[in-house]
C-alpha cells in the first residue's frame, strides 16, 4: 500500500493541536496508516505528577487497539497493523519518536513500519536496531 505522507502528516499535525501539554509546552501529534487504509491518531498528555505523561505514539497504539477491526464482527489480527506513521511537534515539522515508543510501534508495525523522519521516511529498524521483540521473549522465557 502506498502512504500519502502529506494526508498522514496532516492528521498528525491536527492531533498535536488537540496535545494537553501544559507542562513540558511541547505538542505532539502521531498519525498511523493502517494495513486496510484507515489512520488512526494520537496526541500526547501531560499530568502534574509527570512521569505519567503518555506520548502522542502511546496514545496512537492505545487508540489503535481501542479502535478496533476494521469490519465489525471479526477478529483483530494479531500481528501488526501500522504500515506507516508521521509524528511532529506543534511546529508542524517531523519529530522522531523516543526510544519507548520506539519500542511500542515496532510490535504495532514491525520492523519494516516506515516513520517520517527529517529527511524523509525510515524504517523502524534503523531507528530501532538490534530490538527485543516477542521472538526473543518466547525464547528466552523460563518453562512454567
Ligand atoms: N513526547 C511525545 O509525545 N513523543 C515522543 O516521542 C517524545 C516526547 C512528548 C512527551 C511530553 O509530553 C513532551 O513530548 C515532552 O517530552
Amino acid at each position: 500500500m502506498s502512504t500519502d505522507w502529506p494526508a498522514l502528516r496532516a492528521a498528525a499535525i491536527a492531533a498535536a493541536g488537540r496535545a494537553y501539554a501544559p507542562y513540558s509546552g511541547l505538542r505532539v501529534g502521531a498519525a498511523g496508516l493502517t494495513d486496510d487504509g484507515r489512520i488512526i491518531v494520537g496526541s500526547n498528555v501531560e499530568n502534574a505528577s509527570f512521569g505519567l505523561t503518555l506520548c502522542a505514539e502511546c496514545s496512537l497504539v492505545s487508540a489503535l487497539h481501542g479502535a478496533g477491526p476494521a469490519a465489525p464482527g471479526t477478529d483483530p489480527a494479531p500481528g501488526p497493523s501500522l504500515v506507516a506513521v508521521a509524528v511532529v511537534a506543534g511546529d508542524g515539522q517531523p519529530l522522531l519518536p523516543c526510544g519507548r515508543c520506539r519500542q511500542l510501534l515496532l510490535e504495532a508495525g514491525g520492523a519494516g513500519l516506515l516513520v517520517e523522519g527529517p529527511d524523509g521516511p525510515v524504517k523502524l529498524n534503523v531507528l530501532l536496531p538490534a530490538a527485543f521483540t516477542t521472538t526473543d521473549l518466547a525464547e528466552r522465557r523460563e518453562p512454567r
